[in-house]
């Protein structure tokens, strides 16, 4: 591809992008309240082993791909196997459209959650569950909340690799260690705290079931941006010198104790209040609110006002990489420019998110889907990217096995990384990526299909 489409400039600020991408909403929204429901420290081991041995070979294989070909994702399928196999790529790309349509709507909630909280008045309200209700029914505010986290992440992606998508992460992501450490410390020195950090860290085994072993691997492998080509893109912007195995491990090492320090700061907080940590998606915009308005007016603002700017930053840095995949993508194989294709695109994706957004009881038909269950239309549209995702892993592991070949990404992982050649790893990778992942993948696919359209508990 032509050089001037850029690069990251550095190894940290690959890493620092990757993990941003990775860590999102997926971490310090759904991670907590997956573990809430599926019984805490039992999944959270679960999600660990997902994380290493399934989700981490994937996430080898992906970079690898785009680091070969130097392109986006349609063009690095099209480029090291043939045209149909572009059409993954393409996949991917759509896969990434939609997602980043409902995300921006939840982003666009934390962001109106900041400014009530920091500076409004919503930690004086009643019943947060009532307000929340009423909060995502209200046209008004999330269409600008929602537009407004659009513009920015439209305003990092066009200014490019390094200017734009390198230099934000480099602020955002040591920022949000910094916070989620802060408010951890926090949590941990309230009433009652302990009793949240056993529920989330000692291993209850028989709370294994199979509807954990499913959430841990979907939320693993959607947490760490994969099967759409997020890592194909960013990994066409890397170095030939770096190590792509050792960084692989870094962006999951780190992706991961992101949301491992999530919940350890979230359970503490929940159970110092007495309050049940499986309420599922609304843990953290009806439970913790609760739990900030009874630390007091000043206390509360800080404290939860740092809790979902935390949430904000998390979201921004993956929603610059979900725009950042289809940018790749139209100034790579369609020559256009990067500024105009960022704005066309936000626009454009920000009118889908549309019917998600009104979904949550503005339009009565789109609240209850008859044809899913009675759920609403952003829950929809969720579920199904997270069934493209992990048809995307899927496939990708064929394509590696059969039509790029083994050999091929071993000499790809061999650049940069002078004793692969002669690692375990190396074997790790081939069993994992032609057997393991794709069996697995495909296994899980057919179970969120029964789940999302038959219920799984009904079939288990
Ligand atoms: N990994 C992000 C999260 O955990 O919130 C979500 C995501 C971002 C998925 C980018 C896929 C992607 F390409």
């Amino acid at each position: 591809m032509s050089s001037n489409r850029g690069n990251f400039s550095s190894r940290i600020g690959f890493i620092l992008a990757a993990a941003g991408s990775a860590v999102g909403l997926g971490n310090i929204w759904r991670f907590p309240y997956l573990a809430g429901q599926n019984g805490g420290a039992a999944f959270l081991l679960i999600y660990l082993i997902c994380i290493f041995l399934l989700c981490f070979p994937i996430m080898v294989g992906e970079i690898a791909i785009g680091r070969a070909a130097g392109s986006d994702a349609m063009g690095s399928y099209t480029k090291l196997g043939n045209k149909r196999w572009g059409y993954l790529g393409l996949f991917g790309i759509l896969a990434g459209v939609f997602i980043l349509s409902f995300y921006n709507v939840v982003a666009g909630w934390a962001f109106g959650y900041f400014l009530e909280i920091s500076f409004g008045d919503l930690l004086s309200e009643g019943d947060f569950g009532s307000f929340f209700g009423a909060y995502v029914n209200d046209i008004s505010d999330n269409l600008w909340f929602s537009l407004g986290f659009m513009i920015l992440t439209a305003l990092i992606v066009s200014r490019g690799i390094q200017k734009g998508v390198e230099a934000a992460n480099k602020i955002m992501m040591p920022s949000l260690y910094v916070i989620l450490v802060a408010l951890i410390i926090y949590s941990l020195t309230l009433p009652n705290a302990m009793a949240g950090v056993k529920f989330y860290l000692i291993p209850e085994l028989s709370e294994i079931k199979v509807q954990t072993i499913f959430d841990g691997l979907k939320q693993a492998f959607f947490s760490l941006s994969l099967g759409m080509g997020a890592l194909i893109t960013y990994g066409s912007y890397v170095s030939k010198q770096q190590n792509v195995v050792s960084s692989a491990a870094v962006i999951s090492i780190a992706d991961s104790s992101v949301a491992f320090l999530a919940g350890l700061m979230v359970f503490p907080l929940v159970f110092s209040q007495n309050m049940s940590p499986t309420e599922g998606p609304a843990l953290v915009f009806m439970v913790l609110p609760e739990v900030f308005s009874d630390m007091g007016p000043i206390l509360g603002r800080i404290v939860g006002g740092g809790f979902f700017l935390l949430l904000c930053f998390a979201a921004l840095t993956s929603t610059i990489s979900l725009l950042e995949v289809p940018t790749t993508y139209l100034v790579d194989q369609k020559k256009l420019k990067r500024t105009t294709v960022v704005w066309g695109l936000a626009i454009l994706i920000f009118i889908i998110g549309l019917p998600s957004m009104m979904s949550q009881g503005m339009i009565p038909a789109l609240n209850q889907l008859p044809f899913y269950q009675g759920r609403d239309f952003l829950t929809f549209i969720a579920d199904m990217c997270d069934l493209t995702l992990t048809i995307g892993g899927c496939l990708m592991c064929i394509f590696i096995t059969y039509q790029w070949k083994v050999k091929n990404m071993d000499n790809e992982l061999a650049i940069g990384n002078a004793g692969y050649m002669s690692s375990f790893l190396r074997k790790y990778l081939h069993f994992t990526i032609s057997y393991v992942c794709p069996v697995l993948l495909g296994i899980l696919s057919i179970l969120i299909i029964l789940d999302k359209f038959f219920g799984l508990s009904n079939i288990f």
